[in-house]
């Protein structure tokens, strides 16, 4: 099928942008793009594609910015129940941290799911992906961690492996057994750490090469910061998982300092995610390295906390920025990167193009999946999207209603607008 006429058809051609390359498009004025079986044969002008396949199945994208699906490189989108009371508490004045202490946050999400069925958990997870996939995300990564303990961190692996398998969506799957201290370990963190390297980990290892030995092993992740692992604790269990032959992740300076990115790059994780209060040594580092800085700018804005991650320095440093929406229950129930990209121009400074070059490119690289989606050049999947407007500087400007029209997923046409009212 050739999509042609597009206003502007961005390929984000050319791999990963570091520093203040980000935010290179490739716009081609009145674009088109070839795709067959599930890949992109080649993009161009629509002149010039029109005339080289003339019998080609035809979609117009007249009026329309044509660019590469999102991908969304760091969600908890599996959990069961909710916490809208929480969200009330915040806004009455309670703490995250101070709600997690008492036993909320995490851990009252986790006692939601570790009731709940395969099934069930299947069935609440479902519309989000949806909806994700509706607003134009058409890779996420999804981590487990609301179950930390192993029988349920298992249940919510074989539920996003079935969602994977399902939805027209792909998921990176990614283990977070160390998502919190289970509160079986509240007085004995150590204990905690050592079942997760001692007999999560190994386990994990085990079961993905019986069970799933086609797809690529798992990322493992950590959230460190106080209150959860702290640096010693984060070290042993990434360097245990890596070992085991796992690409690594990490959870950041989300509200203190410890030196979680560092570690990060020392242990040569694949990105570093929240990165709100890092600090100058830590930023020089990221940007040294090949770790992608993932910033989840809905997060802040969720607790409606004032700080971001600063995306100034780190672009100075020559870091990889990459956004996400880490979608969740607690901090941030927000299934659009539409929002985060709205978010990022605000509050990080990121013009629509670095904002979009970070959800694309940049954001498949912190998955590891930039040789094959992020970006439109022959080769790589057929991930695409067609919005309702004209310029890709909307994306941004305009938020809180879906600007996607069309989702095209390895080469499949989703529609998404209705475009008029239909009564009985
Ligand atoms: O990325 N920081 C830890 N994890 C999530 C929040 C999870 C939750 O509150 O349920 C986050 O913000
Ligand atoms: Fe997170």
């Amino acid at each position: 099928m050739l999509i042609h006429s597009a206003s502007q058809l961005l390929t984000l051609a050319g791999g990963p942008q570091r520093g203040r390359d980000l935010g290179t498009l490739g716009i081609i004025e009145k674009g088109a793009v070839l795709m067959r079986d599930e890949k992109i044969v080649v993009v161009g002008t629509s002149a010039e594609l029109k005339s080289a396949y003339p019998d080609e199945p035809s979609l117009d994208a007249t009026g329309c910015v044509v660019m590469p699906g999102f991908v969304d490189p760091h969600t908890h989108v599996i959990w069961g129940g909710d916490r809208a009371n929480e969200f009330a508490m915040k806004m009455a004045g309670a703490k995250y941290l101070d709600i997690l202490a008492a036993g909320g946050g995490i851990i009252s999400t986790v006692r939601a799911t570790r009731t709940a069925s395969i099934e069930s958990l299947i069935a609440q997870t479902r519309p989000r992906l949806l909806r994700m996939f509706a607003h134009g995300t058409t890779t996420a990564e999804a981590k487990t961690g609301y179950g930390l303990q192993t029988a349920t961190e298992l249940r919510l692996l074989k539920a996003l492996l079935a969602l994977d398998d399902e939805s027209p969506l792909d998921l990176a799957i990614t283990f977070l057994g160390a998502h919190a201290i289970a509160p079986e370990f509240k007085d004995d963190p150590q204990g905690y750490t050592d079942l997760v390297c001692d007999t999560m980990l190994p386990m994990l290892k085990g079961w993905w090469e019986t069970h799933a030995p086609e797809l690529a092993l798992p990322f493992v992740d950590v959230f460190c910061e106080n209150r959860a692992f702290d640096l010693e604790q984060s070290r042993q269990i990434l360097t245990r998982a890596r070992s085991l032959g796992f690409p690594l992740k990490i959870h950041a300076d989300e509200f203190d300092n410890i030196g979680g990115a560092s570690l990060a790059v020392d242990l040569g994780a694949a990105s570093a995610d929240h990165l709100v209060k890092t600090s100058d040594a830590d930023i020089a580092a990221l940007g040294k390295s090949d770790t992608v800085a993932v910033a989840l700018p809905c997060t802040p804005f969720g607790l409606a906390e004032k700080d971001y991650t600063p995306a100034q320095k780190l672009l100075d440093a020559n870091a990889i920025l990459a956004l996400a929406t880490d979608c969740n229950p607690g901090t941030s129930w927000n299934e659009s990167m539409q929002f985060a990209i709205a978010l990022s121009c605000r509050y990080m400074g990121l013009t629509p193009a670095q904002a979009i070059a970070a959800s694309t490119i940049n954001s498949a690289h912190a998955i590891r999946r930039s040789d094959r989606i992020g970006s439109l050049e022959a080769g790589k999947q057929a991930d695409l999207l067609i919005l309702s407007i004209p310029d890709y500087r909307h994306l941004g400007y305009r938020y809180g209603t879906n600007l996607v029209k069309q989702v095209i997923k390895r080469g499949r046409v989703y529609s998404v607008d209705v475009g008029y009212y239909r009564t009985a």
